[in-house]
């Protein structure tokens, strides 16, 4: 690296820092993590998991940033607490109150950086190095990331169609509890999972919160696409089966609002919240965008806006399921999801992921080769695609080039590569 200084400063009589010396330095485990999500480049990105650009509710958002400015400057632009805007707290529990019968308020609840923050946030105030956590097999990557980086132990649990399979998960925590390491975590994504799709039944939800209640294991459960529902609401929540007992419910509204926001929450116990807060070092998130939010959902233009992009998924993830039958069917087979962003494909045996998926990059396609989402292997065989992003003709264009990208595969015998792609968000 050359020098900061420019022509007024004279360079100081230190010598420069080497990329050698920065790496000796690192905290080992920046070394062992697998790398994080890198934004595709390719004309079509079915890799990332993301809202629809086009209709992001930027003008409703503006108004909303300038009504609050205009009434309280000096709230919305200095520091507001660790645990967030309280009104916004209040304005969440009262919506979870709704969906899960039960008394919630402002002090359940703390707002974090996005759901991603919130699940470092607790596996920073639970999670000590050793310590176990189940994670689905299938899970979404950041969830192995920041697990890891806080240095758990991860024991994956396998998924099928309906999600995180109930037996494997009660031998699991037995033979944990066997070995003197009983787990202390599960994460579970309940509702259209990312990257399966899938979604837990409600007899599931229910034998879930028995086991982990059996075996005084909290858990996590990540509901970053509750709200994305194409087929109406989905079943009970986990956090309401279980009466909030050893529940951290997570939120955001990157999905249904914007990535952007970074606005997200955890939905716990006081006292849990209470140490979450504690966890916190970065003087809590922005008062303003808090503030903004709140305004833009008392306007009544959430409501609008969700219902608008309910209609807008749909079609897309139909327009999508029905290409990939007409074009890819000999290759693969899926399950269509009741919501979220994804369709989780299953290769014919034999076919790599990681090979459909590099011949699918030279046409121009982006999609996630499955084993990304495996902590202890897997996911050979499967793809990820997201339809959420793109508009029904260039889905349509996408899925016809990844249709080619399988053949051409299929006819070299699908060989197994040895190089991946990166994990999809
Ligand atoms: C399951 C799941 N949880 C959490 C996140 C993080 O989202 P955010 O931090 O934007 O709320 C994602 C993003 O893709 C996700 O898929």
């Amino acid at each position: 690296m050359r020098s900061y200084a420019g022509p007024h400063v004279s360079t100081p009589p230190v010598p420069e820092w080497s990329a050698a010396e920065i790496e000796r330095l690192l905290a080992p485990v920046v070394r062992e993590l697998m790398p994080p999500t890198a934004l595709s480049t390719l004309p079509y990105d079915l890799n990332a998991g993301v809202p629809d650009r086009e209709t992001l509710p930027w003008r409703e958002l503006a108004a909303a940033a300038t009504r609050v400015l205009e009434a309280d400057p000096g709230g919305a632009l200095t520091y507001g607490g660790a645990q967030g805007y309280e009104p916004l707290r209040a304005w969440i529990a009262a919506r979870q109150a709704q969906e899960t019968g039960l008394a919630l308020d402002a002090a359940h609840i703390t707002l974090t950086s996005g759901s991603a923050h919130a699940i470092d946030n607790i596996a920073a105030t639970f999670v000590a190095p050793g310590d176990v956590v189940v994670v689905g097999a299938p899970t979404y990557p950041g969830a192995l990331r920041t697990f890891r980086a806080r240095g758990a132990r991860l024991v994956a649990v396998p998924q099928d169609d309906d999600g995180l399979q109930m037996a494997p998960l009660a031998a699991a925590l037995e033979r944990q509890r066997a070995s003197g390491a009983p787990a202390k975590l599960i994460y579970v994504i309940a509702n259209y999972d990312n990257p399966s799709g899938s979604t837990l039944p409600l007899r599931r939800r229910e034998e879930l919160a028995r086991i982990a209640a059996r075996h005084r294991a909290l858990v996590v459960e990540d509901d970053a696409y509750t709200g994305i529902d194409l087929e109406g609401p989905p079943p009970p929540s986990l956090f309401g089966v279980a009466g909030g007992q050893g529940m951290l419910r997570i939120g955001t509204f990157s999905k249904t609002i914007a990535t952007g926001l970074r606005v997200g929450w955890v939905v716990a116990s006081p006292a849990m919240i209470e140490r979450l807060v504690y966890m916190r070092f970065d003087n809590g998130s922005s008062p303003l965008l808090h503030r903004m939010v709140l305004a833009y959902l008392q306007s009544g233009a959430h409501e609008r806006h969700v219902a608008m992009l309910r209609d807008l998924y749909r079609e897309r993830r139909d327009a999508a399921a029905a290409a990939l039958v007409e074009q890819c069917e000999p290759y693969l087979t899926f399950r269509k999801p009741a919501g979220g962003f994804f369709h989780w494909l299953r290769l014919r045996d034999g076919l790599d992921a990681v090979a459909v998926a590099r011949a699918a990059a030279q046409r121009g396609v982006a999609v996630t080769p499955g084993r990304n989402y495996f902590a202890a292997g897997g996911g050979e065989g499967n793809l990820r695609l997201v339809y959420s992003a793109l508009p029904v003709a260039r889905l349509q264009e996408a899925i016809a080039l990844l249709g080619a990208a399988l053949a051409e595969v299929a006819s070299d015998g699908g060989e197994r590569a040895v190089d991946g792609g990166t994990g999809g968000a």
